[in-house]
């Protein structure tokens, strides 16, 4: 896989770092919440980001999993998302709910899914994401956490995938292009 990547992006020890912060801002926000705190790790690309933000969050938490996919193109925030596995969680109600994403594009599969559980009636949602590459929007929407702005490039490892390869890898980097157009 190395042999395949132009560039390491974001560093093994620059995405710990990212994690001790935004974990030390949620422990600091919801410290007096009072309400569950529920983390979405949205599959697949998140799953790395989620278990090393998770493992520094020291209030009680749980953790539940969604799969989903937005399409639609434009600017249209009400567009589809199709739901391919909801949370088990059927309790929404007076729950705090972080969704959490590797990496927000157009900005459209977060929109959608604020918008999904406040109108179930949580009593808050917010967002966290490792990357962001706010050149790709087409909804306007900004994470309530997030690690780095990366510029419009292809980007694999630590939870992403092309053609479902390179999600193992530790860091971030830049698919060479020769690779994805052979
Ligand atoms: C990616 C990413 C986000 C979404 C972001 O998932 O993990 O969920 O796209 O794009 P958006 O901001 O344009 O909505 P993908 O559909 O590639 O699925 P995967 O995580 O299973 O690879």
């Amino acid at each position: 896989m190395e042999k395949d990547i132009e560039k390491v992006l974001v560093s093994e020890d620059e995405i710990a770092s990212i994690c001790d912060k935004i974990a030390q801002q949620i422990n600091e926000d919801y410290k007096n919440s009072g309400r569950p705190l529920v983390l979405i790790c949205i599959l697949k690309g998140s799953i790395m980001f989620t278990s090393e933000l998770m493992k520094r969050i020291t209030l009680p938490l749980e953790l539940d999993f969604m799969k989903v996919s937005s399409y639609g193109s434009g600017t249209s925030t009400t567009g589809v998302i199709n739901i391919h596995l909801d949370i088990k969680r059927t309790d929404i109600a007076d729950v705090d709910f972080i969704v959490i994403e590797d990496i927000i594009d157009s900005g459209r599969t977060l929109s959608h899914l604020i918008k999904y559980f406040t109108e179930k009636g949580a009593s808050s949602v917010r967002t966290a994401t490792l990357l962001d590459k706010p050149s790709r929007r087409t909804v306007d929407f900004k994470p309530d956490y997030f690690g780095k702005v990366i510029p419009d490039e292809f980007v694999v490892g630590f939870g992403l995938d092309y053609n479902e390869k390179y999600r193992n890898l530790p860091y971030v980097g830049i698919l060479k292009r020769e690779v994805y157009e052979k």
